[in-house]
């Protein structure tokens, strides 16, 4: 099994980055071989996210127009040999990427790797339709749970139907039990259902996120609940039947919602999940 797997949104700052980052890390905690490809042309963050942001020295943009062989411009940590990045190039801009290129570059990663997760820009502008020419065996949208949002991702979407490509799973992030149990916001089900796109996963908003985020760190290293929605989600992306966790459907004890837990790491036991 080996498969290129798009994460896209209608809409920047929904955790698309964030969320693609943690996923492809926790892939390849579970043992299988990732590329997370950072297609965000002129916004390279993925390697920050991983930590390697002083190891970069080529990037996409140099392997697809051969000013370097692809494995140079592969880079990978020491502690997780089997996630490598792609890193996007910072000084370009996204009408550079030749689709051609990038689809020749992806067939070439699907020959050696599971997962190939690639992390697009934002909107609906040509940056998007490049790295969308490309082709993928999978697609994901990622949603936050308000009208604007979804307007975008109805749009990316329709876009994604226009290119032929698979159908995408929706990840709706930065639900907030509570609000959604006082109906102030829509629960995920009902995102994927006027989406009409199958329901992959629900990350709550959780402060750990930024504080990770700011730490230089990944989510996955803190204990708490967006670390869970997590794992939940790359468990399912990998082919387990995890069950989603339906925020809002109950309201919350009065501990959990008065007595917020201080962030702490998780204790690594070598396996991590
Ligand atoms: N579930 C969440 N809870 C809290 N903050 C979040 C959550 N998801 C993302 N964020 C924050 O939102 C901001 C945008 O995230 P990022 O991954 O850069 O988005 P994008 O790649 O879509 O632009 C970051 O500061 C991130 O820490
Ligand atoms: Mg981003």
């Amino acid at each position: 099994m080996s498969k290129v797997m798009l994460f896209a949104s209608g809409k920047g700052g929904v955790g698309k980055s964030t969320i693609t980052a943690n996923l492809a890390v926790h892939l390849a905690r579970l043992g299988r071989s990732v590329v997370l490809v950072d297609a965000d042309i002129g916004l390279r963050s993925l390697d920050l996210f991983l930590g390697l942001e002083n190891r970069v020295v080529y990037d996409l943009l140099d392997a697809a127009h051969g000013r370097c062989m692809l494995s140079q411009a592969l880079l990978s940590s020491d502690d997780l040999p089997s996630l490598r990045l792609l890193p996007a190039a910072q000084f370009a801009r996204c009408k550079e990427l030749d689709p051609r290129k990038l689809k020749k570059i992806l067939a070439r990663l699907k020959k050696e790797n599971e997962f190939i997760l690639i992390d697009c820009p934002a909107g609906m502008e040509r940056g998007l339709r490049n790295v969308l020419n490309a082709g993928a065996d999978e697609t994901v949208l990622i949603v936050t749970p308000d009208d604007l949002c979804i307007r975008g991702a109805e749009r990316v979407a329709a876009l994604l139907e226009e290119k032929e490509l698979p159908r995408p799973g929706i990840i709706v992030n930065r639900l907030d039990n509570d609000l959604i149990f006082a109906k102030e916001m829509v629960a995920a089900r009902v995102v994927s259902d006027l989406l009409d796109r199958p329901l992959l996963g629900e990350i709550p908003e959780d402060p750990a996120v930024y504080m990770a985020q700011l730490r230089r760190r990944l989510v996955l290293d803190y204990a708490c609940e967006a670390r869970e929605a997590l794992i939940r989600i790359a468990r399912r992306l990998d082919g387990e039947t995890v069950s989603l966790p339906e925020y809002g459907k109950k309201r919350r004890s009065f501990f959990r919602r008065h007595f917020p837990s201080p962030l702490k790491e998780v204790e690594s036991d070598g396996q991590n999940h």
